[in-house]
């Protein structure tokens, strides 16, 4: 694997660069390259210290960042990598340094780069028809929700286009289920739990159910009426719901952004038990934890609780933009025509792309190699970093992973990069988050712990500065 040295201040100041990327930073920062790009995104990128100015393509991707600080919205602060291309797990930047990719783009790319029968999926179905919108109907649809249903609790789907939106169609559901169960009550349940360190989104009814509330704030007014409550505290969400005033419980079995922590099986049967003793609905968004990544085909099946619905989205259709919201027949029966909707939502191409992915994701070889792959590597991470003094802990599931730091995780993340892999933060920004495609090999996640092994003093200089 080839890798790029260059020094980045996105997570790291001066102050707190490993040697090697100090002695990067002294050599690039000098005034023959002078290629600093200073933007809204705080980001400050480094010529390499070789053929810098005769490289016309070392240019192209900082002239690229540079020109999209100029024109984006900044609400993304992202890494100074351009990626132009993928295969398998490795990603390769504009200038062909490669990458071993741990972050799936964001728990998306269940089957790494260019999977073939994804593509042959994709491009077959771009060659027959793309788009028909949801007045008629289309076969790819049809198979995808047949699908979906018969290796679910589900009895019916709605497609949407992203996660937030699963997340919008299940609050608009519940409100109406409840509606629809208490006829003619002036005052049905309309209220929502949800729990500490969770995420279901940025649209105006996701982002109230979503907990840090440095992205609800800036918004408010956001939908009222949603509790947060501990994740994992059984008395608290029991006495709530047992008000009567709840119209669902949403819950993630195993929280993603929040920073990889996973439920028990008390807590989500307490919850079921509750929901069922009053008629409140039980959400579970398995929008990053579902479809293979905990080695079951939908995470609670681990646990053997079943929701009244549940969303999901990310890895769906292998990177093509998609969300499912899956519901009992008893929840459906509450929605009527013209109660939601979406123009693209469900189209013949990402159908098709959606098809492939879950037949093949749905295989149970294929889930028994994540579980093996999984464990593989968190007893890997754990015999490999456990050592560290800032390392808390390794957790997790399949092939959600999180390393939990007593510091800041990015200069970790940055220093990773550096070195060629890149991989997430999650929680309150101390945990690595490890979610690779689910085809990595063995072999790939060996690199991966080594890279991580090497880059963990870059934590020790930043703590002391
Ligand atoms: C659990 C969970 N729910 C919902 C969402 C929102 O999904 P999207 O970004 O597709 O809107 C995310 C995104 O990270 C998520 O992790």
């Amino acid at each position: 694997m080839s890798c790029y040295p260059y020094s980045s201040s996105l997570f790291l100041n001066n102050n707190t660069l490993s040697p090697a990327s100090t002695r990067l930073h002294r050599t690039c920062n000098s005034a023959r390259f002078g290629l600093r790009i200073s933007a809204s995104l705080n980001v400050e990128v480094h010529a390499p210290d070789s053929n810098s100015s005769s490289n016309p393509r070392i240019t192209k991707s900082q002239e690229l960042m540079e020109e999209s600080n100029k024109v984006f919205v900044g609400t993304y602060a992202r890494a100074p990598l351009v990626l132009s291309s993928g295969k398998g797990c490795k990603l390769y930047d504009l200038e062909g340094r490669e990458y071993l990719d741990l972050t799936s783009g964001i728990a998306v790319n269940a089957l790494g780069h260019g999977d073939p029968d994804w593509i042959t999926a994709v491009t077959q179905q771009a060659n027959t028809l793309t788009h028909v919108s949801n007045i008629y109907y289309s076969l790819p649809q049809l198979e995808l929700a047949k699908r979906l249903v018969a290796s679910s609790f589900a009895d019916r789907v709605f497609f949407s286009n992203s996660g937030t939106e699963a997340n919008e169609a299940a609050i608009k559901f519940s409100r109406k289920f409840q509606r629809f169960s208490h006829p003619g009550e002036k005052q049905p349940p309309v209220e929502f739990i949800a729990f500490s360190n969770c995420f279901h989104g940025r649209t105006m009814g996701a982002v109230a159910l979503t907990s840090k509330e440095h992205y609800r704030s800036p918004f408010e007014p956001v939908m009222p009426g949603v509790t947060f409550l501990e994740y994992g505290n059984i008395q608290s969400a029991t006495e709530l719901i047992q008000s009567g005033k709840i119209a669902a419980v949403f819950v993630e079995p195993i929280q993603g952004e929040g920073g990889i922590y996973s439920a028990t099986k008390e807590f989500l049967q307490a919850l079921r038990t509750s929901c069922d003793s009053v008629g409140s609905l039980l959400v579970f968004d398995e929008v990053q934890c579902g479809l293979g990544r905990t080695g079951h085909l939908w995470a609670h099946e681990a646990y053997g609780i079943y929701p009244d619905i549940m969303t999901l989205a990310k890895p769906l259709a292998g990177g093509l933009p998609i969300g499912a919201v899956l519901v009992t027949e008893r929840v459906a029966a509450a929605i009527n025509y013209g109660d939601h909707g979406s123009t693209f939502a469900g189209g013949p191409l990402v159908c098709n792309a959606a098809v492939a992915v879950l037949k093949k994701i749905a295989e149970p070889s294929f889930l028994a190699s994540v579980t093996k792959k999984g464990q593989y590597f968190r007893e890997l991470l754990v015999k490999k970093l456990g050592g560290n003094s800032h390392v808390k802990e390794v957790r997790g599931v399949g092939l959600i992973i999180g390393i939990d730091l007593d510091v800041p995780a990015s200069p970790l993340v940055d220093a990773c990069q550096q070195s060629g892999l890149l991989v997430l933060t999650a929680g309150k920004g101390n945990v690595v988050r490890l979610v690779p495609p689910l085809t990595i090999t063995e072999q790939e996640l060996d690199h991966a712990a080594e890279i991580l092994f090497n880059c963990l003093p870059v934590l020790d200089k930043t703590n002391k500065n």
